[in-house]
């Protein structure tokens, strides 16, 4: 039996989370951009999901004022439709609200299908359009947002 495990990403988590980023994005985040992103526990949430000792996922969020802005998620191709990004973003969830957070919002590329489909069953929704976003493929980002119960 697999035993998943969520817990902060560190330093050491980055080559196996640079992987899963490289397979995952056509334009993926720096060593740089994560280092930089770990270096501000305060304003951030950073997880990963341990399944038997390998890292199979993980997520970047930044929390300003009363939200929480889910930066980057991604799960390793081989081990997707199997629960474990729902896993990742509902502990973002989780510890983002325990500090003070009323939403989440996410910037979705239009053409994302999968994300955006994972995105609904989890109960975001879309909100707007930022009209060529994505500068690698001019391709539109939809603003998807999730409110919290009072
Ligand atoms: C988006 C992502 C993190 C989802 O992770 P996951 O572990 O596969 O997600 P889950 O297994 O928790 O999916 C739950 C549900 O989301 C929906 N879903 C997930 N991927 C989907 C896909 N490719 N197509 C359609 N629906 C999808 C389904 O309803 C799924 O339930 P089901 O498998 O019972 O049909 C993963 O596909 C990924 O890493 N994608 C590449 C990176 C990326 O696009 N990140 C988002 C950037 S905004």
């Amino acid at each position: 039996m697999t035993e998943a495990k969520i817990r902060e990403m560190t330093a050491v988590d980055i080559p196996p989370v640079m992987e899963i980023e490289r397979s995952s994005f056509v334009t993926p985040w720096t060593e740089g951009m994560f280092r930089s992103q770990l270096r501000f526990r305060d304003q951030a949430i950073n997880l990963v999901l341990d399944e038997d000792g390998t890292v199979a996922g993980y997520a970047a969020a930044w929390i300003a004022y009363d939200e929480i802005h889910l930066l980057s998620i991604a799960v390793a191709p081989a081990a997707r439709r199997r629960g474990l990004g729902g896993e990742i973003l509902r502990a973002v969830m989780e510890r983002g609200r325990a500090r003070g957070a009323v939403r989440v919002i996410l910037e979705v590329r239009d053409g994302n299908a999968g994300a955006r489909a994972f995105y609904r069953t989890r109960g975001f929704v879309d909100i707007g359009t930022r009209r060529r976003y994505y500068s690698d493929t001019d391709e539109d980002a939809i603003i998807m947002e999730y409110l919290f119960d009072e």
